[in-house]
């Protein structure tokens, strides 16, 4: 007789050999798949079941990675993460994500690519290395061996993405953008900027540091300043290594840190530096102190209440995190088919101010007439503020963020609103083409299914004896096709 707890016995042990496989795949991908050098011929592709990072080179002490970063269901890019917080610090591919699948490679080859079966190569070094290593500083570089000496020929420290690392140098040539896109760092001649894109192809600088010069002058013709992030606690600039020509100073400045640090421009427009302290990432310092001050802080048409959040630039309309009215582009000047986007109503507001008017241009004008009708019979301008007292009259090209608000009644807004949202009909068509994906592929599993059950009638009068058998089971899960019933989900 069979005892009642032989089931339970079974299933123990079918879960436990489940567990034992199941981990044996995963140390498999975790430590089996690493190293510490690539070398010509090395190549790689994405694992299904990894859910966030997979490693592919590490450091010599642990610290960085490179490898494979998921993003969402199915994107992928190459990138670097700091392992112990997961942090990614360098991004090969921020603008173009491919897919997490297995199209996608990375090859070494002399030039380190990444390239998937339909697209070709995304991105390569385009070199003719012997190796790939990734140092403990963080920076990835490609090597030639040359007999016992070795040079670099590419490293990932001249294309930093969002985040400088410590003793990185930032130059002329480099720029740190957010990962939104939004946002860029960049080096002047005797400053550092954050700009904003408010327009494509469009910049506002928002924020400027001018170098000081208390310990050494700029000089001319000794080449262009460049800033690096010092381990002592400090931003610097320099023009060579003897003195820095400006040093912006951290919380931990001269305090004995011996942690990593990261400088990241982060998607709100700040620029930020965190050093890895007890097992997490603290800020140290931060270029913008107040969040009003930030290019967009509440979003478009909203209005940042110094020390009191956000509302909206309109009393009507309630503010929601996505701002206050949507996004928009463009101007009112209107092509042939865009009529209607010449269309506008007009949101006057007082007690408003710019978030950075002193990096912006200005006109001065006799009365908030002049300014106001300067802005209304130019279509490319979105809005206009101007002070009352000063008479400066500061006249936007380009559509509406978020402003300040100020006690001072004196400074007069005026902002255009387009009575079309865009945005809105650019949704309704992304709907219409999910509607219509949706509805070829219901149609295409009926029309499958319809077909087979018509092939299956026809084979089942041709051979009266066949029994329905698993693989037939197969065959109509085939012709259901699954795989594009999974589709839309993606
Ligand atoms: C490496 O592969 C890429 C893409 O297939 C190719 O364009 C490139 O010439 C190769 N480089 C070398 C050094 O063989
Ligand atoms: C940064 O630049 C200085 C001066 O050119 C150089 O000595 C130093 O090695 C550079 N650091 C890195 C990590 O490339
Ligand atoms: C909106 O509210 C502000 C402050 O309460 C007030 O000064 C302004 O006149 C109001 N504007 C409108 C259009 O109601
Ligand atoms: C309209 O505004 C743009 C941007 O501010 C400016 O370049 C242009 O000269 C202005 N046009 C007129 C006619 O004032
Ligand atoms: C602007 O200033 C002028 C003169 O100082 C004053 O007469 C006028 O009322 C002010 N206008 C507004 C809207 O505050």
């Amino acid at each position: 007789m069979e005892r009642p707890t032989e089931p339970i016995v079974r299933l123990l042990g079918f879960l436990l050999q489940l567990t034992f496989l199941l981990y044996i795949n995963q140390s498999w991908v975790s430590v089996g798949a690493t190293s510490q050098e690539l070398l010509k011929g090395f190549i790689a592709t994405p694992y299904p079941s990894v859910s966030s990072f997979q490693p592919l080179l590490d450091n010599p002490n642990g610290t960085f990675s490179l490898g494979f970063l998921r993003n969402g269901s199915s994107q992928l890019a190459l990138a670097i993460v700091h392992v112990p917080s997961g942090e990614p610090v360098w991004i090969a591919n921020p603008t173009l994500w491919s897919l997490w699948s297995n199209p996608t490679e990375l090859f070494f080859n002399g030039s380190l690519a990444l390239s998937d079966r339909h697209s070709g190569v995304l991105w390569s070094t385009r070199t003719d290395g012997d190796s790939v290593i990734l140092l403990n500083n963080g920076n990835l570089q490609i090597q030639k061996l040359d007999g016992s000496s070795r040079s670099v020929l590419w490293q990932s420290f001249a294309f930093p993405s969002d985040t400088l690392l410590e003793n990185q140098n930032f130059t002329v040539n480099m720029s740190l953008v957010s990962s939104n896109s939004l946002y860029s760092l960049r080096m002047g001649d005797n400053f550092m900027g954050l700009n904003a894109e408010v327009e494509t192809g469009l910049d506002q600088i928002y924020w400027k540091h001018r170098a000081l010069e208390a310990r050494a002058n700029i000089v001319d013709g000794k080449g262009p300043i460049y800033a690096r992030v010092s381990p002592n606690g400090f931003l610097g600039m320099y023009q060579t290594e003897a003195a820095p020509v400006d040093i912006q100073v951290f919380d931990t400045f001269q305090s004995s840190i011996s942690s990593i640090r990261r400088l990241k421009l982060e998607s709100d427009g700040n620029l930020r530096d965190y050093y890895w302290f007890d097992s997490k990432w603290v800020s140290d310092f931060q270029a913008i102190g107040d969040k009003c001050e930030l290019p967009n802080a509440c979003g478009s048409y909203g209005l940042c209440i110094p020390g009191g959040g956000c509302s909206c630039l309109d009393n009507q309309t309630e503010y929601s995190s996505d701002g206050c009215f949507s996004p928009e582009s463009g101007d009112f000047c209107g092509g042939i088919e865009e009529e209607k986007a010449k269309e506008y109503w007009v949101l006057n507001r007082t007690g408003v101010e710019l978030p950075y008017k002193d990096l912006m241009g200005f006109e001065k004008m006799g009365s908030v007439e002049v300014c106001q009708s300067s802005c209304e019979n130019n279509c490319s301008c979105w809005g206009a503020v101007f002070n009352n007292a000063s008479g400066y009259c500061y006249t936007l090209d380009y559509p509406i963020k978020t402003l300040v608000s100020v006690e001072d009644v004196s400074k007069i807004g005026y902002f255009k609103v387009r009575r079309i949202e865009y945005r809105k009909g650019e949704v309704g068509f992304a709907v219409w083409i999910a509607l219509l994906v949706g509805a070829i592929v219901i149609f295409v599993g009926v029309a499958s299914y319809g077909t087979y059950m018509i092939w299956r009638r026809k084979k089942e009068e041709h051979d009266m004896f066949m029994v329905e058998s698993t693989a037939s089971y197969k065959d109509l899960l085939r012709s259901c096709s699954l795989e594009s019933v999974e589709l839309p989900k993606r």
